[in-house]
């Protein structure tokens, strides 16, 4: 594993264009629930019942009950050492952007400033008539929760299945993703779509594809390198190796 860790340290330090591409495995060790997998959301919860514009027409009450206890988790979790490491990446320029599936907000609280959020962000919600947006900063006591503006309903600023991407956030990933020759892809299944082209889109322009992961994934088959564990231990002993050569 050091050997690999070592390769795969000098192939990111050699990058032009180094970004990064997460998912719920890398907030598991801030105490946020993955989706797939033993202890993951959709074992105990149906997507269809909770995170579809279907169920929130159906009954907003159940979404956002749900919802707030998600946002509960969120607001008490902290950026671990796998999210600070991406930023402290960013800050040394060793990494350009961090595109993430996660609605967490817990790139941009470690410090991590480019970052692209393709499903949303949790603690955002917006009017589902005037379009009006809030960020809280704690979960809202009132459920189903009511615009300021306009008392329609608010609906949590996530992407919920059926509903296309944003189309800014999709375009800057896009972006990105054409520009990269090296990714490191932390901590997701890699099965949901559109948001699981991003490194199959550095693939087929030549660039490197590593992956950081406690098991394989629909990602493996593609990864020219794989480092298999916890994002916070691996990316610890990546940011070392690095911080080295490149400060030294
Ligand atoms: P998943 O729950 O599908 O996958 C989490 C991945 O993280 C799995 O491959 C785990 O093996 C891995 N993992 C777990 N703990 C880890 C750790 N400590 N270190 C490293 N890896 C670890 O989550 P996503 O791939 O993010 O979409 O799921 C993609 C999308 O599906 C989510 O954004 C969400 C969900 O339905 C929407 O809600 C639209």
């Amino acid at each position: 594993m050091q050997n690999i860790l070592k390769d795969v340290a000098k192939m990111i330090i050699g990058s032009r264009y180094c970004i990064a591409f997460t998912g719920a495995g890398i907030s598991a060790e801030s105490g946020i629930p993955t989706f797939r997998g033993a202890g993951g959301l959709w074992e105990k919860y149906k997507p269809e019942e909770l995170a579809t514009p279907e169920a929130f027409t159906r009954n907003p009450k159940l979404v956002w009950e749900w919802y707030k206890w998600r946002l509960e988790l969120v607001f008490k979790a902290k950026p671990n050492p796998a999210h600070k490491v991406l930023a402290r990446l960013e800050e040394l320029g060793v990494i350009k952007c961090v595109i993430t599936q996660n609605v967490d907000g817990l790139h941009r609280e470690a410090g991590s400033k480019c970052v692209v959020e393709l499903h949303g962000n949790i603690r955002r919600a917006r009017c589902i008539k005037c379009g009006y947006t809030i960020t809280w900063d704690k979960p809202p006591e009132e459920i189903p929760p009511r615009c300021p503006q306009c008392r329609s309903l608010l609906r949590p600023d996530v992407v919920w299945f059926g509903e296309p991407l944003p189309e800014n956030e999709w375009r800057k990933a896009v972006e990105h993703a054409s520009k990269a020759d090296v990714i490191i892809v932390i901590g997701t299944s890699g099965v949901v779509y559109p948001a699981a082209m991003i490194p199959y889109i550095v693939k087929e322009r030549g660039g490197v594809v590593i992956e950081v992961n406690v098991q394989d994934t629909a990602i493996t088959n593609i990864a020219d390198y794989v480092l298999r564990g916890k994002a916070g231990k691996i990316m610890v002993k990546l940011y070392e190796l690095i911080k080295r050569e490149v400060t030294s």
